[in-house]
């Protein structure tokens, strides 16, 4: 049985005091919850202060991308080291935000998710198409490519700890959320390619989470779905009432 995960990505939102704030609401609203893994990946300038609240938490520290060298002359980066010294158990990577507005190459996140796990910090590797690679019947095609560039480096040991976020372009931030069937064929999609590559018990063990406006009212008929093992929130993260319903729904 897969436990689901529930994870709150902020995006660019929040100074430090809004996520403090947000970060104690939610530890309120959620610390008893058992049975299901939750995270919240604030901006790099509220990670330390929101590690320092989440200190004995079931809610675990995430960054929303990296670096993958250690250390070194690269400006504005930051290193998956420095990430796990705050604190970090999961980090996202090659997100549609960072592969469409900033050039991000699966390439790039394969050296991203190789430089997570020599650190101990599990990525959560994001694929999606876009709605014109969708309706020109390329939606499998274009999420088996990033699949396998952004995988590419990795053995069935290192995939034991990837989780796989399937965010489809077109949902992202749009409010229209794929249908639970539309996710789940492409959840399954993405089960049985990592089969093929690393065998069907890392497969059977992977979990792959669910993105693009997932809200409460939403989730529930996502998780029915047999290859939904959780969601990659949004917008509906940056309030802790809603994300909170998520994590309850995500719980079934
Ligand atoms: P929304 O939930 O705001 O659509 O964002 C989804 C997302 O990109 C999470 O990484």
């Amino acid at each position: 049985m897969r436990r689901p995960f529930i994870a709150g990505n902020w995006k660019m939102h929040k100074t430090v005091p809004q996520a403090l704030e947000l970060v104690e609401e939610l530890r309120g609203l959620v610390e008893g919850e058992q049975g299901v893994e939750i995270a919240v990946a604030p901006p790099f300038v509220a990670l330390h202060p929101v590690a320092q609240v989440l200190r004995s938490s079931v809610i675990k520290l995430a960054a929303q991308d990296c670096f993958w060298e250690e250390e070194g002359a690269y400006t504005g980066e930051v290193s998956p080291v420095m990430l796990a010294d705050v604190g970090c158990a999961y980090c996202i990577v090659g997100h549609s935000e960072r592969r469409c507005i900033f050039g991000e190459t699966s390439e790039g996140v394969a050296r991203k998710a190789r430089a997570l796990l020599n650190h101990g910090i599990s990525p959560i590797v994001c694929v999606g198409e876009t709605l014109e690679e969708r309706d020109r019947g390329e939606a499998l095609h274009v999420v088996g490519e990033q699949l396998g560039g952004s995988l590419a480096s990795l053995s069935a040991e290192d995939m034991v700890r990837v989780v796989i976020a399937y965010e489809p372009v077109w949902a992202i931030g749009t409010g229209r959320t794929a249908t639970p069937q539309q996710a789940q064929e492409m959840h399954a999609f993405i089960r049985r390619w990592v089969v093929e590559k690393f065998g069907g018990d890392v497969a059977s063990g992977l979990t792959i989470l669910y993105g693009g406006s997932v809200k409460p009212e939403n989730i529930r008929g996502l998780m029915a779905m047999d290859d939904i093992d959780g969601a990659l929130v949004g917008g509906a993260s940056l309030r802790a009432t809603s994300f909170a319903q998520i994590v309850q729904g995500g719980k079934g």
